[in-house]
């Protein structure tokens, strides 16, 4: 059989990391923009820095540090994703999706990802957070292109149901324990790096999208292909541009997030409590 460039490159990435796995994680979680650090509540089991993995990708974007982090939080064994890489840093879909892959291949039954968005939708508010339903990810690369690397999946992948109805029922929950009123919607991924136009604002908004943004979708097909179940949350950093008098910055939306920060690491806490 012909070798798959792609599959191989996972396995030669998991066989250079297995003997420093310190357990089997349940829950692999990808912390977005204010949940940086996260995993610094919880005393860290096992760290695997991303430079210690032969040809893994490495983010360039500033801020965003990049390692595993294994720890149970209340009890959930957990492998925690500190630092993701971006399609817009210029890397192979086929890479940025690597380290999801990677923790599934870790065991990880369960991905839960977390991101700041653009709000699309005008019920939204900065400092919203949204119970992500569905998505939107055909304006990326899909990450299945390519040879179909049958070990990790088949070769037309279902999506109907890629965020798992349990798993938002359990965020609905850990929410309404907190008294936190959640936005639903649908994520749709666009490639950035520059923010959206006013006119592709409105055309996410026509499309069915709620919140928009330059991760997770492409993150969600992977592992969605690879038989996990999947959540996801993401925090409206602001609304998208064009919705506000006010230019766009980079600036804006890590200090939204960093404010509503504490509520979504209680969330994520809460929420993966009852994962375990
Ligand atoms: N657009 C795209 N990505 C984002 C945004 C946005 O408005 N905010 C945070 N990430």
């Amino acid at each position: 059989m012909a070798v798959n460039p792609v599959y191989e490159k996972l396995i030669c990435c998991y066989e250079s990391i297995k003997e420093k796995i310190p357990f089997q994680p349940k829950v692999a979680l990808i912390l977005g923009s204010g949940l940086g650090d996260y995993a610094d509540g919880f005393p860290a089991e096992g760290v695997i820095d991303y430079h210690e993995i032969a040809g893994f990708p490495v983010s360039t974007v500033p801020g965003h540090k990049g390692r595993f982090i294994f720890t149970h939080v209340e009890g959930t064994p957990v492998v925690m994703m500190q630092g993701r890489v971006h399609y817009y840093e210029g890397y192979a879909m086929s890479d940025v999706v690597l380290p999801a892959r990677l923790m599934r291949m870790m065991g990880a039954e369960i991905l839960f990802l977390t991101n700041a968005a653009g709000g699309v939708n005008y019920d939204f508010s900065a400092g919203d957070f949204m119970l992500i339903r569905d998505q939107i990810s055909c304006f990326v690369p899909s990450p299945l292109l390519g040879p179909n690397a049958e070990e990790l999946g088949p070769r037309f992948a279902d999506m109907s149901h890629i965020y798992d109805e349990d798993l938002q029922q359990i965020i609905r929950d850990s929410a309404s324990e907190m008294n936190l009123s959640i936005k639903e919607g649908v994520y749709l991924q666009l490639t950035g790096p520059a923010y959206e136009s006013p006119a592709e604002v409105k055309m996410c908004r026509i499309l069915g999208a709620d919140a928009v943004g330059m991760s997770t979708a492409c993150e969600a097909v992977a592992a969605n292909h690879m038989g996990c179940r999947i959540c996801g949350i993401s925090c409206i950093s602001n609304l998208a541009c064009g919705m506000t008098d006010q230019p766009l910055s980079h600036k804006e939306v890590q200090e939204t997030a960093d404010r509503v920060a504490p509520l979504f690491k209680e969330l994520v806490t809460r929420s993966i409590q009852k994962m375990g």
